[in-house]
């Protein structure tokens, strides 16, 4: 990969791995992206570093623009290894560079990877001047770590964002807004990376408003160069209120009555007016189930009894679900069983301890049979769409 230019002397030291199908537990389908920038200036300055499977592609892409024994500083934003797995193996041919970082990353770094080297570390506001341009910087802990930050480039109204505003895709064009649509990608890569941190998230996007934006070059995914604010907005919207008029549908049913009703709660959903998603969580992409949940306005839950309980795999939903934190949503159960109920009360009695707000439960021994089972359900259905 060479390296692309973005603007005068501005370019993208990156990697794109069109083959990657998984990170961090979502499953990406068009790949993934470990981005690092380079400003060539009277101190030539390299943004993020890249991960140990990609560093001999990144250093090829270096020395394609640099003889790297040149570069000043290397700023690094986040010390998670697809960012600084390789800064050991950069530091090598970067032999006169300075790691600028907070004091956090600095321990970071030296306890992930033993990292050797003079340390420039910058807090809130601190600026560094690399000939025409100056860097400003601004810390921004746990989005993604407690160590991370934003570094923006002044005199090009550049904000380099690292997890910020990223999303997990291979981009083999470079902007946005030459790409085919991703929002559903994006939303996936928020729901593992950021939503569990949705308050520190948010105050970074308030920050980040502040600044005269004309690119937003984050760590994963393509660049923003025109409607910078598409993004923000969007990754605002959904670490404050990513709802939408949809409802989704979980289950887990072996001789299918409980997929029935999820069926059934279904059309109810969608005679009101509502879209309804539905996944079979035995079959289903964890993070995705998150992020469904996520921007629904309500969820229903539904297992068949069985060995006395829900289906095992709940519990792992359960935990993807606490970190969605969305007190007050609206939730409906569902279930079957066979000679005692108990995946019904179960999934109920988490559901309350998460604090959902409980609108209705329909239990049926061995499933529904008649019209009036069916208009149950539908009746459950509408209830979660309203
Ligand atoms: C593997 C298995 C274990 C079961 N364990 C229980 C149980 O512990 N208690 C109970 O009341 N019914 C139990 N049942 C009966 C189911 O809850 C009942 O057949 C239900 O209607 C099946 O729903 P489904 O069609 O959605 O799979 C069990 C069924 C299976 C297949
Ligand atoms: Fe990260
Ligand atoms: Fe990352």
């Amino acid at each position: 990969m060479k390296a692309n230019k973005i603007k005068d002397d501005v370019f993208w030291l990156g990697v794109n791995s069109p083959s990657s199908r998984e990170f961090h537990g979502i499953s990406t389908p068009r790949g993934g992206s470990y981005n690092s920038y380079l400003v060539l200036d009277e101190k030539p300055t390299i943004i993020e570093g890249t991960g140990k499977p990609f560093i001999q592609e990144y250093l090829k892409s270096l020395k394609s623009k640099i003889n790297p024994e040149k570069i000043e500083y290397i700023i690094i934003d986040h010390a998670e290894p697809d960012h600084a797995g390789a800064i050991n193996e950069i530091k090598e041919v970067c032999s006169n560079a300075k790691i600028v970082c907070t004091e956090k990353c600095k321990d970071f770094l030296i306890a992930a990877f033993g990292v050797q080297s003079e340390f420039v570390i910058v807090k809130e506001g601190d600026e560094l001047n690399i000939g025409k341009r100056t860097f400003k910087f601004f810390p921004d802990p746990m989005v993604h770590w407690p160590e991370t930050m934003m570094s923006y480039l002044v005199e090009e109204k550049m904000l380099f964002s690292a997890d910020l505003f990223g999303t997990e895709i291979s981009h083999e064009k470079l902007f946005a807004d030459e790409m085919k649509p991703f929002q559903e990608i994006t939303r996936d890569y928020f729901a593992i990376v950021m939503r569990h941190y949705a308050i520190p998230v948010q105050k970074a996007i308030e920050k980040a408003r502040t600044l005269e934006i004309e690119y937003i070059l984050s760590s994963h995914g393509p660049i923003y160069r025109q409607n910078v604010q598409s993004i923000m907005d969007y990754y605002y919207k959904l670490a404050t209120e990513p709802e939408e008029n949809k409802v989704a549908i979980f289950y887990y049913s072996i001789w299918h009555s409980s997929e029935k009703m999820a069926d059934e709660i279904a059309k109810g959903v969608e005679e009101a007016g509502s879209v309804a998603v539905k996944y079979d969580i035995n079959q289903s992409n964890f993070v995705r189930m998150m992020a469904e949940a996520m921007t629904s306005k309500a969820i229903a839950l539904g297992s068949l009894t069985l060995f006395a309980g829900h289906h095992p795999l709940f519990n792992a939903f359960f935990d993807f679900l606490q970190l969605n934190n969305q007190p007050g949503k609206k939730a409906g159960v569902f279930g079957t069983y066979g000679w005692v109920s108990e995946a019904v009360p179960k999934l109920k009695q988490k559901l309350m301890d998460l604090k959902y707000d409980m609108i209705g439960d329909v239990d049926m021994r061995f499933g529904p049979k008649t019209d009036k089972d069916l208009l149950r359900l539908r009746e459950l259905g509408k209830k979660l769409a309203e």
